[in-house]
Order: structure tokens, then sequence, then C-alpha cells
């Protein structure tokens, strides 16, 4: 499972790269503003200095909603690293463009997905990854988990190769659940990372064998 962290922060982002085990970041246009990056090229800037930060790779979102602009948006965003993944929204003129960007051999993140049918849809048009908001259907009591298991039964009766990247994740339950049920990917806040290693019994059992070394020593 690859471990992606949903933040424009980058010393967030350079905390999870020191742990060794990031895979990649994705951010969105909320998590740019959060950051206080405004204006296109301080946002261009920005995710350049994100792809220096990490190895793995950055989905950068597009905000034109029609198919031109979402093109224009996306090749320009691909151009400006290697490592970016252009992240389209799950609309009618997004699914054409996932297919343009496929056919191009330009990686895509198709977000804003809450259905099985969206992620048949992006994976049928291309998309490198789909990324279903599981918090976000939890948050209106409906069952964010059960959309990954959804969409992993899809693709895997058709071997598609869309990564599903569980989003929208608010802690480390989530990514337990996300990691039992096959999702590729799962990307959140750092603490739904870090929150991974705790255990009381693991700081127990520490202090106990610190303590019995100093006895003996
Ligand atoms: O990056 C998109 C997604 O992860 C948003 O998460 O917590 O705003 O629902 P959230």
């Amino acid at each position: 499972m690859k471990f992606f962290i949903d933040t424009a922060n980058l010393n967030q982002i350079k905390d999870a790269q020191e742990l060794g085990v990031l895979d990649g970041v994705t951010t969105n246009p909320s998590l740019m503003a959060k950051e206080g990056i405004t204006g296109r090229k301080n946002i261009l800037k920005h995710y350049i200095d994100i792809c220096k930060a990490v190895d793995g790779d950055v989905s950068a979102e597009v905000i034109s909603v029609d198919f031109d602009g979402i093109i224009k948006e996306g090749e320009e965003l691909a151009a400006l690293h290697p490592q970016i993944v252009v992240k389209v929204p799950m609309i009618k003129e997004g699914v054409r463009a996932l297919k343009y960007f496929s056919d191009k051999n330009i990686r895509t993140n198709c977000t804003l997905i809450f259905s099985a049918g969206q992620a048949l849809l992006a994976a049928k048009a291309g998309a490198t990854y789909v990324s279903p908001f599981i918090g976000r259907l939890d948050d209106i009591s409906t069952d964010g988990l059960g959309l990954i298991v959804e969409i992993r039964e899809i693709y895997d009766n058709y071997a598609f190769e869309t990564e599903i990247l569980a989003a929208s994740i608010r802690h480390t339950m989530h990514v337990i659940q996300c990691a039992k049920v096959g999702a590729d990917v799962m990307t959140g806040p750092l603490s739904s990372i870090v929150g991974l290693l705790k255990h009381p019994l693991t700081d127990i059992g520490l202090k106990k064998f610190l303590e019995d070394y100093k006895k003996g020593n």
C-alpha cells in the first residue's frame, strides 16, 4: 500500500518524507489556500517545491471545468515536473480530459469520486488513480469504506490498472481499514500516518526495557 500525505504544508511533507514511508503527496485548491499559496505563479512554484521535497507522485489539481481549459492547465502542470500527476474532477469534461491525457501518457488522478459508477467511468477513461473521498461519505452517514470495497471488486473483475487512492482519510482506523480491503494508496493528514506507530504497551514495554538495562549497568 502506498502512503501519500494530503497537504500542501512543506514542513509536514518533509516530516513524512524523513520517516521514510512516504510515496507521494496529494493537494487540492483548498489545501493550497490553507497554506496561503495564492496566484498562479506562486501555486506552480509551490508544486515544484513539493516535488523537490518528496520522491514520489505529486497530485496537482486543475481548476478549469471546461475541456479545453482542463487540457491547457493539465499540460502546463504535467510539464512542470516529471512527478506531477494531473488531478481532474469527476465531471463530463473531466472524463473526456482523462481519456485525452491517457492517450498522451500524462498521468491523472480523478478526484471527487463518491460512487462506484464514477470510479468505473474514470477507469474506462484511463485514469492512473481514482480518489474516492471516504471521510466525506462517512460525514453524511454513508459507508465510505464500502465504496472502496465496491471499487476494488469492480477493478479486479476486469483487471483495470487504475489505482484506488483512498482519499479524505481522517484517522488511523481509516488507513487500516483501507489496507484490509485492498486500497492501492491512501492519502491522509500527517497524523493518520504517524498515529499508526502509537501503542501504550510499546511505550510501557520500552520504558521497562530501558529501566532494566540501567539496573544491570
Ligand atoms: O484531497 C482530497 C481529500 O483528501 C479531501 O479530504 O478531509 O477535506 O474531506 P477532506
